[in-house]
């Protein structure tokens, strides 16, 4: 009998859990869902196909980069992670945004348009490598105790839903 409550128990806990995941998880399932499109990218011919992928990646990274830049970057400096790589990522969120404007000035014909959605694409795998790889900056505030990750997390995920709203509407 211990075992059937056992898991009445792990059903109960897992239906009344809360809905948003703690931040390292939003902030990777963010990252492999524009790997996805970037992979889709690269495989289809079809400008309007083309197009479209573009206007996701471009508008996922946007949001993504804002609430890393207003609210996980901020509490990883704060929970002590060194600076030097905050700064990095810093700048390398400035690479792309300024790839991620040209690319949204831009449409599928356009020259060099394909050549600059293929280099954001590259520079995101290497700064996405930062975050995630062993003894990266995810590994490094996942052992900061100060750092509530379920909480940021909630936080990003209204943050995150907000902005999407805004900007899908142009803003
Ligand atoms: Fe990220
Ligand atoms: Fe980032």
């Amino acid at each position: 009998m211990a075992a059937t409550q056992t898991h009445s128990e792990t059903k109960r806990r897992t239906s009344t859990r809360k809905a948003a995941p703690d931040a390292i998880k939003l902030l990777k399932d963010d990252h492999r869902q524009v790997e996805e499109w970037f992979e889709a990218f690269e495989k289809t011919n079809s400008g309007s196909k083309k197009q479209k992928l573009a206007d996701d990646i471009c508008l996922a990274l946007k949001v993504h980069t804002q609430i890393e830049e207003e609210i996980f970057y901020p509490a990883c400096r704060e929970a002590g992670l060194e600076e030097d790589l905050m700064d990095e990522a810093d700048v390398e969120h400035d690479g792309a945004k300024k790839l991620i404007a040209e690319i949204e000035a831009g449409k599928p014909g356009d020259d060099h348009w394909d050549a600059k959605v293929k280099v954001l694409s590259e520079m995101i795998k290497h700064h996405v490598k930062e975050e995630e790889q062993r003894d990266g900056m995810f590994a490094k505030a996942k052992k900061k105790a100060d750092l509530d990750l379920d909480a940021l997390g909630e936080e990003m995920q209204a943050r995150k839903a907000d902005l999407m709203k805004q900007k899908k509407n142009g803003g």
